[in-house]
């Protein structure tokens, strides 16, 4: 006799549809690898009458998604539907609760009520898998949880959303300004209409959240992620940074350091002669630094209907094999709530746009500044010469502490003979 596995999909959207897609092509293949037929029993949309591209005739419908947890007929709950609270939450909660596994993409709900999950997913010794959550197509919460097992991690970052890693690429390639390449990637269908989520750093923060957990084996801890977006990166960052030999990104990086575990999204300046530096376009990648193992790189498509239903597709095979980890990696119980370092304590190199008035005494002014600060300066690169009107200062330093940087530059900022705001990018060594 056949085992069979019932799945009811909440959420037929981009992932969800991409989802039954997959499982009516390669029904027969799924079934030679896990010996159990995947059979779809239920569904949940708002709209019923919705054309998804694939065919649901036949199948129970839930206009509440929450109440599909309760069908006898189904073992395995898909959330696909999105957002940290409301029906996707009582889903979750309801399905875990009523000892199914679950399956989500959703990576808002998991960096803000992740550990919560899986104590519920534990008590009840069900399984909740999120592989689509982390970088879409590319495994690398199995990679974190299982394949680097015998490694301790000192840190894993990437490039979290493919939205911010178009923009920045085509930047770098037109040389145009953040508003108007971001027009146009609402045009292309790359960016949505309201692009917050994703160019304010919010998204590429939740997968952090959860990439922190998996390699420290800590409590998922959103609140504690510095987030700064990639609006302010301008054409002139992304000129200079080529000049002094980097690329501009927007990485999530989470490190151990003897302050606590450092976890921040911001623009970085990565040399381009890195692995990440050379990741373009929607492409996503992910860096694990593991004591044994070294660094591993992982690069894919992070989003997109098909690589995205594919992760939650080998959630489905975990599941149907009876193949179950902890959800972080280790038990809630056994979790330790490591402390978290703040950014104003993140030590490294700086690079720094300062427009001033180009007056006798500026550089001098501007050095001895950093000089009170400690700050030491590795080269410094003055754009343009007029008395009258304001000229760029770009300057690059040693390695400083970001405290001490943000005091540098206050103090600069309120020089007679400076014009804007100075603006800094941190410099990542890889
Ligand atoms: N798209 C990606 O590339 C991607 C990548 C990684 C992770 N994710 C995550 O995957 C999840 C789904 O994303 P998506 O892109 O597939 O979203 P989507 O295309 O907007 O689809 C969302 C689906 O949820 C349904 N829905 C909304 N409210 C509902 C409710 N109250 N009850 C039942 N169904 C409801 C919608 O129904 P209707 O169709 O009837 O409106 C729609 O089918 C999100 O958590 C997202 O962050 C997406």
């Amino acid at each position: 006799m056949t085992n069979k596995i019932k799945i009811g999909v909440a959420g037929l959207g981009t992932v969800g549809a991409g989802v039954l897609k997959i499982i009516n092509a390669h029904g027969e293949l799924l079934q030679a690898r896990t010996g159990t037929r995947l059979e779809v029993t239920a569904v949940s949309g708002r709209d019923r009458n919705k054309d998804r591209g694939v065919p649901i005739e036949g199948l129970a419908w839930y206009d509440n998604a929450a109440d599909m947890a309760k069908d006898p007929d189904v073992d395995v709950v898909l959330e696909l539907i999105g957002g940290s609270d409301g029906v996707a939450k009582d889903l979750c909660v309801s399905a875990l609760t009523l000892g199914k596994h679950v399956v989500t993409a959703n990576k808002a709900l998991l960096a803000i009520h992740g550990t919560e999950l899986a104590e519920l997913a534990e008590k009840h010794g069900v399984s909740l898998a999120y592989e689509a959550a982390v970088a879409g197509g590319i495994p690398i919460v199995k990679a974190l949880r299982e394949g680097l097992a015998g490694n301790a991690i000192s840190r894993v970052y990437g490039i979290l959303n493919g939205t911010c890693n178009y923009i920045l690429t085509e930047m770098e390639e037109t040389g145009g300004e953040f508003d108007n390449i971001l027009q146009d990637a609402q045009k292309l269908g790359y960016a949505e209409a309201d692009p917050s989520f994703d160019v304010d750093g919010v998204d590429t923060a939740h997968k952090l959240a959860i990439l922190t957990s998996l390699a420290f084996g800590t409590p998922v801890d959103f609140n504690s992620v510095y987030i700064e977006g990639i609006r302010d990166v301008t054409a002139a960052d992304i000129a200079a940074a080529q000049e002094f030999g980097y690329r501009i990104k927007l990485l999530g990086v989470s490190r151990r350091t003897d302050k606590g575990i450092e976890q921040r999204v911001h623009p970085c300046m990565v040399r381009t002669d890195t692995a990440i530096a050379n990741v373009s376009g929607v492409f996503n990648a992910v860096v694990a630094d593991g004591d044994f193992v070294d660094s591993t790189v992982y690069v894919g498509r992070g989003a997109g209907e098909g690589p995205t239903a594919s992760a939650v597709v080998a959630d489905i095979v975990d599941i149907a094999i009876g193949r179950h980890s902890a959800t972080f990696g280790i038990p809630v119980e056994e979790m330790s709530p490591l402390p978290m370092a703040s950014i104003e304590s993140h030590v490294g190199c700086y690079y720094v746009c300062l427009t001033v008035y180009d007056r006798p005494g500026v550089i001098a002014d501007v050095s001895a500044v950093f000089r009170d600060e400690n700050i030491s300066i590795e080269s410094l690169l003055q754009r343009g010469r007029s008395e009258s009107e304001a000229v760029s200062v770009i300057l690059v330093t040693h390695e400083a502490q970001e405290a001490s940087v943000v005091r540098a530059l206050s103090k600069i900022e309120k020089f007679a003979h400076s014009v804007a705001t100075p603006r800094m990018i941190r410099i990542v060594s890889l």
